[in-house]
């Protein structure tokens, strides 16, 4: 008689999920720029990103950004409806919102409208007043509406799946028509100040200045900061921030009626960060490693672009600056909002478009013509233009190694080895024998370490390979992208204890066990299974509603 050792349940239980598994409806890909959300593919491409640089300084991040002057209200009108897209620009993964407004010296309040207009209980609220550039702007609307949009924005991404950070770069001019007057009750208040507008919509979420400095003088072992700025996952996960705000153009003249006083407190000044928003006229493409250095050791590379056709940010251009550290700001008029999602198609420095392949979107593209038997389409691999792709754990390549003291440092082993014998060959993940401790198995964690890679593999010669393994995996659980080797924990798990994990186990492979016993009976007898069907379906539909993949997305 057959007694199930633990071994056998699990088979048993492998092996009815996997029945399971086929009967599963396969993801279909989505459309790839759908607005205004991303698709499934690309929300767990940008999620492995982020989670990629979790220890990279802020100040080193690519960040795609849209200057909402140009490139969304003097096109679109200054309406509630405009505003409201703005929602839809942070949601597809726009993460830079490069905002005009101006202090409406007469009113004593910002406006996002660029000139002034009368309102009065005479004039209509809910229409809207044009300027001689045919810009039209509501007359009722105000700062305030952005700013609610963006907090509602970051308050419904606020997650560990979903939080990313958010800058907000300001351009602050001064209106002063002395020839239209507002009532008492339109004048601004001691709370219409920028800081305190900004405070109460996103006093938690702010990160500031004192902030910083508190940081950069007790974090003395940089466990939080690196390169002077905090790590990414400190700053969102650890101290729960999420916007970052700069003053770039400070245009209100002196004598104004604006009170700067708390300024400096909350909002980074872009030049006193040594940063600037350069033309794409002055950015240069990294052709050395020299170059490269250079560049590594500069902080928030900020690049914006004009109407000037030969100029304009096309998806081309935009993965070009991203791959060479900037962070592009979108700033020409477009036909359709809906366009900011093309030109930013491929604004990622890591995975390469389309990717990462689903399991079986892999098993159909590459089993065919790989010799291999065994297939895991879990791990990642580089390839020699510089982009992250999919492939078969199983297969053997070359992997990438980076020098523990210099991240700009890397090296291809000399030995070939499928992506589970990295590891086992070393602890220190190092297969070559001439300089283990020097240099680990590892991933370029943000654009310039991706540079860097580049760089090393145009200087080899006589490439014969396609790709190379880099430390990125989803071993663990499908679709949940972790770096450090093939053990590696996907952070997203609900944890349980090992303990309860066995009992679990066995509970449920019992519960398989008897399922499978009675669905081969009833095969045996011939017995109608239609008295059973709707249990059948409830529990097939909870399968298939259940979180069988592990990262909701
Ligand atoms: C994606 O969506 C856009 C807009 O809805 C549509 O024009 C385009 O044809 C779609 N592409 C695919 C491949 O379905
Ligand atoms: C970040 O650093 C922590 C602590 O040093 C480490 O455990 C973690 O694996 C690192 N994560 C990445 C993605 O580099
Ligand atoms: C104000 O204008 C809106 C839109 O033009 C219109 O629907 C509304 O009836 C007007 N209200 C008044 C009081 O005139
Ligand atoms: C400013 O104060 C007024 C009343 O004093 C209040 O109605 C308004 O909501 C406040 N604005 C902000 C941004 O807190
Ligand atoms: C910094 O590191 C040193 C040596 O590892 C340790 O003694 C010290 O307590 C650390 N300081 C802080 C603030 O963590
Ligand atoms: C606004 O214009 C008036 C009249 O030209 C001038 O006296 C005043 O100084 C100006 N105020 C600001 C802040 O520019
Ligand atoms: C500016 O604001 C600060 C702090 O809120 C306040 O102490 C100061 O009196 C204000 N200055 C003017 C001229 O209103
Ligand atoms: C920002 O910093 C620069 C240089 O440090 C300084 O000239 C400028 O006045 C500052 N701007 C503001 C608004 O404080
Ligand atoms: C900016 O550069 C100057 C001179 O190189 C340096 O003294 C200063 O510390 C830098 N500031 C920041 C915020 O990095
Ligand atoms: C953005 O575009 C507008 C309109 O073409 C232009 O006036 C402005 O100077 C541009 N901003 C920058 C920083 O180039
Ligand atoms: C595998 O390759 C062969 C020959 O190239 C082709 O006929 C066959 O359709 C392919 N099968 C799949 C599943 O792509
Ligand atoms: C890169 O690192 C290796 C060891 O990992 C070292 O031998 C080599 O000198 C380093 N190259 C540079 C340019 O620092």
């Amino acid at each position: 008689m057959l007694i199930p050792t633990p071994k056998h349940l699990t088979s048993t239980l492998f092996l009815i999920n996997l029945s399971f598994f086929f009967l599963i409806p396969i993801i279909k890909a989505t459309n790839e720029t759908n607005w205004p959300e991303l698709s499934r593919r690309q929300i767990i491409a940008r999620r492995s990103q982020r989670d990629l640089s979790a220890n990279i300084s802020i100040s080193k991040l690519s960040l795609t950004g849209v200057g909402l002057s140009t490139t969304v209200f003097n096109d679109f009108g200054y309406n509630q409806d405009t505003v409201s897209q703005v929602y839809d620009l942070l949601n597809v993964g726009v993460q830079t919102l490069y905002v005009d407004l101006y202090w409406n010296e007469q009113m004593n309040k910002f406006q996002l409208c660029p000139f002034q207009y009368e309102i009065s209980t005479a004039v209509n609220q809910s229409e809207t007043a044009t300027n001689e550039d045919g810009v039209s702007c509501l007359r009722s609307l105000t700062m305030n509406d952005l700013m609610s949009v963006v907090q509602s924005y970051i308050v419904e991404s606020d997650t560990n799946l979903f939080g990313d950070l958010v800058v907000m770069i300001l351009n602050l001019y001064s209106l002063n028509d002395t020839s239209i007057s507002y009532s008492q009750d339109l004048q601004g208040t001691w709370n219409d100040t920028l800081s305190s507008v900004m405070t109460s919509y996103f006093n938690n979420y702010l990160y500031t200045p004192t902030a910083l400095q508190s940081e950069r003088t007790t974090d003395v072992n940089n466990t939080n900061l690196i390169d002077g700025y905090p790590r990414l996952s400190k700053l969102l996960f650890t101290e729960k921030k999420r916007l970052l705000t700069f003053i770039n153009q400070y245009e209100i003249p002196l004598y104004s009626s604006y009170n700067v006083s708390n300024d400096n407190d909350l909002f980074f000044n872009i030049s006193a960060q040594n940063s600037s928003i350069i033309p794409v006229l002055e950015t240069s493409d990294i052709q050395s490693s020299t170059e490269l250095t250079a560049k590594a050791s500069q902080d928030w590379l900020f690049t914006i672009d004009s109407i000037n056709s030969h100029l304009q940010f096309s998806e081309d251009s935009v993965h070009n600056l991203i791959t060479n550290g900037y962070s592009p700001i979108l700033n020409h008029t477009i036909p359709e909002i809906s366009d900011i999602a093309t030109i930013f198609g491929n604004s990622l420095w890591s995975w390469g478009q389309g990717e990462p392949l689903f399991v079986t979107e892999a098993m159909k593209r590459y089993s065919n013509d790989t010799g291999y038997i065994q297939e895991a389409y879990k791990c990642a691999s580089m390839s020699l233009n510089g982009s992250y792709q999919v492939a078969n754990c199983y297969e053997e390549k070359y992997y990438i190694l980076r020098d523990v003291h210099d991240r700009l440092n890397w090296t291809l082993s000399s030995q070939k080895s499928s992506y589970f014998h990295i590891y086992q060959v070393s602890d220190d993940g190092d297969a070559d024998n001439d300089d283990k401790s020097k240099r680990k198995f590892n991933v370029p964690k943000d654009s310039l370490e991706r540079m860097a890679v580049v760089l090393y593999l145009n200087s080899l010669e006589n490439v014969n390979f396609e790709d190379f393994w880099i430390d990125l995996n989803s071993i663990n659980v499908d679709n949940c992208w972790v770096t450090g080797g093939p053990y590696a924990s996907c952070p997203y798990e609900i944890v349980s204890s090992n303990r309860n994990f066995v009992e679990m186990l066995v509970a449920a492979s019992l519960c398989c066990l008897i399922l499978f016993v009675l669905m081969a009976s009833l095969r045996l007898r011939r017995v109608p299974i239609r008295d059973n069907r709707k249990h059948w379906k409830k529990l097939m539909n909870q399968y298939s509603t259940s979180d069988y993949d592990g990262v909701p997305s």
